[in-house]
């Protein structure tokens, strides 16, 4: 691993995370644990999620622990937060990380499509903080990391609900930060642009693409997990603690 930025203040830190089995919701579960963080992450892949939980341990971190939950169910990942807070005792970091990208045809998608996408990209979020919110509240803090995108900016096809879900987490951000700034709650949002991971390049990264993206980007190179990790860090971390209710951009200059 690079030799990025160690945070004295996330050390010892309990750290909730939807859809870390894989892709940048894997590389923070690895940041954050090479922080000293106890992470908890949810997902529906319990291969990958093993795995990677014994990895972080065999690298002498604290192993993360894995929930197997799909965020669909609002019951399931509510009790899968409870359930971190009975045995941590406290949730000081919250990144809401899952989504589906799955590209549809606007004219096509029919309600229960529209709702299904909500419900992983938009929903999820919003009822993690609906729980962990009253738990930050009584500890006296914590800092909430909502992953959206830039497709928020751009508008891509075939990515309507996407791109709606993702506007749906910048509002929410900002609602909520305005709300809960007085207990010491901080929320922000990340917008990433195009983030090279196993499944973009197996799905929609085609060469093509990529070279379509690199003519419209000011700092020419692939973006990483691990650059998304590096503000993600800085977010949940003191050293942010008077910035909230942000959106920020991390795009190598696309927008
Ligand atoms: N990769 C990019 O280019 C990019 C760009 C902009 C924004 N983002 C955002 O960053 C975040 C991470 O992106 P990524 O590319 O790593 O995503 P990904 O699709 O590769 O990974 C998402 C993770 O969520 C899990 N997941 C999916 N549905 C689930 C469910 N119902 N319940 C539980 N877990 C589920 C998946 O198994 C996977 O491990 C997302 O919020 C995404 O929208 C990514």
């Amino acid at each position: 691993m690079a030799p990025y930025a160690q945070y004295p203040s996330l050390k010892d830190k309990v750290v909730y995370l939807t859809g870390g089995a894989t892709g940048i919701g894997a590389c923070l579960v690895e940041r954050f644990a090479s922080q000293g963080c106890q992470v908890i992450f949810n997902d529906i892949l319990d291969e990958q999620a093993h795995i990677l939980c014994e990895t972080m341990s065999s690298k002498g971190f604290i192993k993360p622990e894995f929930h197997a939950v799909d965020v669909t169910n609002v019951d399931l990942l509510k009790e899968s937060i409870r359930r971190t807070h009975t045995q941590f005792d406290r949730i000081d970091i919250l990144i809401n990380n899952v989504s589906n990208d799955a590209r549809h045809s606007p004219t096509e998608m029919s309600q229960a499509q529209w709702h299904s996408f909500m419900q992983v990209n938009l929903d999820a979020s919003f009822f993690c903080c609906q729980e962990v919110i009253p738990i930050m509240q009584a500890q006296g803090g914590g800092s909430i990391v909502n992953m959206s995108s830039i497709n928020v900016l751009i508008g891509p096809h075939n990515m309507a609900s996407y791109a709606a879900a993702k506007a749906g987490i910048n509002g929410m951000t900002k609602a909520l930060a305005n709300q809960y700034g007085v207990d010491k709650i901080r929320v922000n949002s990340i917008l990433p642009g195009w983030v090279v991971t196993e499944r973009q390049l197996n799905l929609w990264l085609t060469p093509e693409k990529e070279q379509e993206w690199q003519e419209r980007v000011a700092i020419k190179g692939r973006l990483l997990p691990d650059d998304i990790a590096n503000l993600t860090l800085f977010l949940a971390s003191d050293d942010s603690k008077m910035i909230t209710g942000q959106h920020m951009v991390i795009d190598a200059g696309r927008t």
